[in-house]
């Protein structure tokens, strides 16, 4: 009895606390002229208690000393912080990130924050519609579209002479020591572009293994940066990876890629020509492979069909899919034309995935994510968002290859990334649309 007076008294005071933030927001100043529009995002959210748990030392309530409203507390700001610190954003850059823009465009779309529980605390926090019209539209002209994935482009330039010399060099298995490997061993192109479906992680040379999936390389010029960890820049600092990893290639340097193949006079003759003045050098073989790789988009799936205006392109169930990967907060990270790629993001915002996994996976410094590049403890378990462009070729699926199916990946990412449980029917939806992503590459034969 007692227990439900007090759950009444909680949902009065609920209400009423939603009913004063509601009158309050309503008379927030105007949003102030002439100044920058970063200058009055900044202000509009300082005043709507946006940075209150968005940063990495909140100002908390009283209460949140009380055992049990504590520890949930924690909890929520915790992952209101991981999950984006407004705060160290605007301090380091006075900006507001691609990503963090994003994540604030969903927030706005369906109103999701503060989150109710909180306004009890917060009176004044949230936003009103003047504010939330104008976030929307300095969003979607700084991001160019209204949508927060967008279609691939059709075509991209490149030098078709020096791609063509790259596709053979990406076949090439004399760019491993033991003439046993190329770069397509592990990144097969009629299938997606990443390792077989039977391989969690890539074996190399001499049967090793290391330690990570392979991602696709379809698409992965639009990486903000390369490899889970983001250790590599560009494609064309990425391809010295794996010629010089002990367990992929097997050589010691670029060097001495870059002397074997000095026997294959044809080669170095076509280098030559294409590289006046250079020839064949490590750095022409690594930025022959990139151009090369910048020819692997894969443009036209039903999906870019669907975005560009054939609304017939996508089934029912399949635009549910979309909806319901914009409204689960599943373009918050994985947005921009590849569908990810751009951000690297906590994997274990909600939950500890490395205690949850099988025990019969190792933990190693690949687990570490971005720390492992940046050597920076805030880094640790920070993991480059993968795009998601033709994701239903590439299992098993995340940095580990422990996720067999879509539908596990679907249903982890809501428990880790989001606290949430998916219902089955909404992890149908969210999978029929990621099957959607396939798209058209001469290479792909699917
Ligand atoms: C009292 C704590 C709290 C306050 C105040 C708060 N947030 Fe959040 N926010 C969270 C938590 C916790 C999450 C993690 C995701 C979740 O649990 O929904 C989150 C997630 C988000 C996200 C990503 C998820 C989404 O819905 O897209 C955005 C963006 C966001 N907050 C923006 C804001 C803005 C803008 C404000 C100010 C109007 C604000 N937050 C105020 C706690 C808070
Ligand atoms: C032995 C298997 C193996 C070989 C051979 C191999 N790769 Fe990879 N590749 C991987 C793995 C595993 C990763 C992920 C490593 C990481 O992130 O730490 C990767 C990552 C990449 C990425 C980054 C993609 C992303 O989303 O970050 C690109 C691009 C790539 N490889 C291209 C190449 C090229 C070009 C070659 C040949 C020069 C090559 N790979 C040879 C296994 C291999
Ligand atoms: C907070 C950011 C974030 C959110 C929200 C998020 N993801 Fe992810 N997603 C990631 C990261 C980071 C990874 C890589 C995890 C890893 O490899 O260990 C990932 C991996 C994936 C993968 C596996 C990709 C691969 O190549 O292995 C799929 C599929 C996926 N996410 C789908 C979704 C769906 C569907 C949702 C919504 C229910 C979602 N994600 C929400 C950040 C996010």
């Amino acid at each position: 009895m007692k227990q439900r007076s007090l759950k009444i008294l909680l949902l009065i005071l609920l209400a009423l606390a939603e009913v004063v933030a509601v009158v309050r927001i309503c008379f927030h100043e105007s949003i102030p002229q002439g100044l920058s529009q970063n200058e009055q995002v900044r202000i509009i959210l300082e005043r709507s208690d946006c940075l209150v748990c968005h940063s990495q030392d909140p100002e908390l309530p009283f209460y949140s000393k009380f055992p049990v409203i504590g520890k949930m507390m924690d909890a929520h700001v915790r992952a209101g912080s991981r999950f984006i610190d407004l705060e160290a954003e605007l301090a380091e850059t006075g900006q507001i990130s691609e990503s963090a823009m994003n994540k604030l465009d969903h927030a706005v779309r369906y109103s999701t924050m503060p989150k109710h529980s909180y306004r009890m605390v917060h009176w004044s926090s949230g936003l009103n519609r003047e504010e939330k019209a104008f976030l929307s539209s300095w969003i979607a002209e700084k991001r160019g579209s209204a949508e927060p994935v967008w279609p691939l482009a059709d075509a991209v330039d490149y030098d078709a002479a020096i791609a063509g010399l790259g596709e053979r060099l990406f076949n090439n298995a004399q760019l491993s020591l033991d003439g046993s490997i190329s770069c397509a061993t592990c990144h097969v192109l009629e299938d997606g572009g990443a390792d077989h479906a039977d391989e969690r992680v890539s074996e190399g040379i001499y049967g090793l293994t290391g330690n990570v999936n392979s991602p696709t390389v379809y698409n992965a010029e639009y990486n903000v940066r390369q490899f889970w960890n983001g250790r590599a820049a560009d494609l064309q600092e990425q391809a010295e990876g794996p010629i010089t990893n002990p367990v992929e290639m097997g050589d010691q340097s670029l060097e001495q890629v870059v002397e074997r193949l000095h026997k294959d006079k044809e080669l170095v003759q076509e280098f030559k020509t294409l590289y006046p003045g250079e020839g064949l050098t490590g750095r022409t073989l690594c930025h022959a492979i990139a151009e090369f790789e910048r020819t692997l988009i894969t443009p036209d799936s039903p999906f870019d069909l669907y975005l560009k205006g054939d609304l017939d392109a996508l089934s029912k169930l399949e635009k549910k899919g979309y909806d319901e990967f914009k409204e689960n907060a599943c373009a918050d990270c994985h947005f921009g034309a590849a569908l990810g790629g751009r951000s690297f993001e906590y994997l274990d915002i909600y939950g500890d995935y490395f205690s949850d996994r099988d025990p019969a996976i190792e933990y190693t410094s690949d687990d570490d994510g971005l720390k492992g590049f940046t050597l920076k403890e805030e880094d640790l378990h920070k993991f480059k968002v993968p795009l998601l462009r033709n994701i239903s070729l590439t299992a098993p699926y995340f940095h580990d290859g422990s996720i067999q199916t879509l539908d596990d990946a679907v249903r982890a990412m809501a428990k880790y990334e989001l606290g949430k449980k998916l219902s089955d029917s909404e992890v149908e939806a969210i999978v029929a649309f990621l099957h959607t992503l396939t798209g058209k590459n001469p290479h792909l034969q699917i």
